[in-house]
């Protein structure tokens, strides 16, 4: 087995970049791993329409280092008041390249979320016409379903009557973490795809709960049974294009994480390509790693694959055990205190 690969520069098709004065950690983190990113628009407020989207790509192109290339792709978050116009709008702006659905109330800055999918349709069918992608938080929003199953209820009550209703809309299926989410995605037409982040492929919901709560491991859709992961793990190393990179990138301060309520995101804007390589190097497919980062998530969403390169090695390394962030906060990467094993050169 080769100690070294170079491959395309990835890029992420889901990550959260915060705003104001995060973006002077977080913008050039992101821009030191990926060439473009997908930027999640769940901001305080949040990233509603054109003007919105503008406004925010200003302030983060400010924290882009000098000389890099990086791309920010913006989004709009969906809310009830979202109309076709602001949509053909934002899809006229040129920059932004997707609209971003969060059920009401599932997950971190949700709250301006949607509750009924069915009044939106008008919506969708704009998206679709102009070749907007729906990125989907894919969870069920009714507090009574049980967490483990808020993923597999969505599918089923929301995302099969929209697809069935609208195939042409494409659609990604964000953070996929169960084995009903990859059958789904395997069934659907070829407008529908999803993206798988590190954690998710890595850990189960025993690495989050058994031996001690592991409030860094805490995110949304929660870590599932070990079942699930291997499902997930074998929908992204099969090689099936509809399965890409999306790192779900969160960043909470380490106060907001390690609390008696803590947030839900794990932050792995710098380990997320190593993490990747060692879960495709378990499963013996290291050669399936490079379409998964730099290839498929580029076509689904249309646009050309990266021409420059990275070079991962196999080193041990460990991450920093946080970075500074804000005044006086600190970020704890996923695999703090761990050994990686692959390391971008
Ligand atoms: C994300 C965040 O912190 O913004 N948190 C998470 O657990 N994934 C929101 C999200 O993508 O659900
Ligand atoms: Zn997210």
């Amino acid at each position: 087995m080769s100690n070294q690969m170079t491959i395309t520069f990835p890029d992420d098709w889901h990550i959260h970049l915060r705003d104001n004065d995060a973006l002077k950690t977080t913008v050039p983190h992101a821009a030191q791993s990926f060439k473009r990113v997908i930027v999640m628009p769940n901001t305080t407020p949040p990233v509603k329409n054109r003007q919105d989207a503008e406004a925010y790509y200003a302030r983060i192109q400010k924290h882009i280092p000098e000389g890099s290339d990086f791309q920010p792709l913006m989004t709009l978050y969906l809310t009830p008041d979202t109309t076709p116009e602001i949509i053909e709008d934002a899809k006229a702006s040129g920059i932004v390249h997707a609209v971003k659905l969060y059920p009401a109330g599932v997950t971190t800055n949700s709250t301006a979320g949607v509750s009924s999918l069915k009044n939106l349709y008008p919506v969708f069918e704009k998206m679709a016409e102009v070749g907007l992608p729906l990125l989907i938080h894919g969870e069920a929003s009714d507090p009574e379903i049980d967490i483990f199953d808020r993923e597999l209820t969505f599918i089923e009550q929301e995302l099969k009557p929209l697809h069935a209703a609208i195939p042409t809309l494409r659609i990604v299926l964000e953070h996929i973490t169960t084995k009903d989410a990859v059958e789904f995605v395997l069934g659907a037409n070829d407008n529908v795809g999803a993206t798988l982040t590190p954690q998710h492929l890595l850990f189960n919901r025993n690495s989050l709960l058994s031996g001690g709560i592991k409030p860094h491991l805490y995110c949304l859709p929660i870590l599932k049974r070990e079942i699930h992961r291997q499902a997930l793990i074998k929908a992204a190393t099969s090689g099936n294009p509809k399965f890409f990179i999306g790192t779900d990138s969160a960043p909470h301060a380490q106060s907001a994480k390690e609390s008696s309520c803590g947030c839900a995101g794990c932050y792995s804007a710098l380990t997320a390509i190593s993490h990747y390589a060692e879960a495709f190097e378990r499963m013996n497919a290291l050669d399936k790693l490079e379409a998964f980062l730099g290839h498929y998530g580029a076509d689904f969403y249309g646009l050309p694959r990266n021409t420059e390169t990275i070079t991962l090695v196999r080193e041990d390394w460990t991450p920093p055990d946080s970075y500074p962030y804000l005044e006086n906060e600190h970020l704890i990467p996923l695999g703090a205190k761990q050994v990686l094993k692959w390391k971008v050169k």
